[in-house]
């Protein structure tokens, strides 16, 4: 079992200027841990989709509650969990395929979850209809190499 290092959890509302809050914050988690610009970008993207996807999909006009969780260990993976209990989904397979999307009328082109996909080491997605959906995404830090050598 991995040492935990550091966590946070905070809880805001699924209204769109909170898009920007959940960058800051992973971003304000991260920095401390002496990321790579890219890499910073990635997950900063990767948490911005999740986000999105709650404030969209998952409450649609209601307001609910969005949880992101983040949490380091020692070897500088991540754990970024982001939750809603919201609608959930039917198919998440199905869900999580490229393009696939159930709002092409609102300008949504079905990337969201490869995005999160390509920006991560593993990303899990966890969903019950009725009940809400937990995406979480692991990644390793490259400064865990630089710091080791
Ligand atoms: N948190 C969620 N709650 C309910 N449904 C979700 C949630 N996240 C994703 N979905 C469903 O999964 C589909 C695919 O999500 P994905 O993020 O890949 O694409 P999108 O949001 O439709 O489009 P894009 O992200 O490119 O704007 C969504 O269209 C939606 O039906
Ligand atoms: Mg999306």
């Amino acid at each position: 079992m991995k040492k935990l290092t550091n966590e946070i959890k905070c809880t805001f509302l699924s209204k769109s200027e909170n898009e920007a809050l959940a960058r800051s914050i992973i971003s304000g988690f991260l920095l401390p841990l002496d990321p790579d610009v890219e890499e910073l970008a990635d997950i900063r993207c990767a948490v911005s989709e999740a986000v999105t996807n709650c404030i969209v999909h998952a409450y649609r006009e209601k307001v609910g509650t969005i949880t992101l969780i983040a949490r380091c260990y020692e070897d500088k993976t991540l754990r970024i969990i982001v939750a809603d209990k919201g609608c959930g989904i039917e198919d998440v397979a199905k869900a999580r395929a490229p393009l696939f999307t159930t709002c092409p009328d609102e300008d949504r082109c079905g990337m969201g979850f490869s995005i999160m996909e390509s920006f991560s080491d593993r990303l899990s997605v966890y969903s019950k209809p009725r009940k809400g959906t937990r995406v979480t995404l692991t990644r390793k830090l490259s400064s865990s190499e630089k710091k080791d050598t």
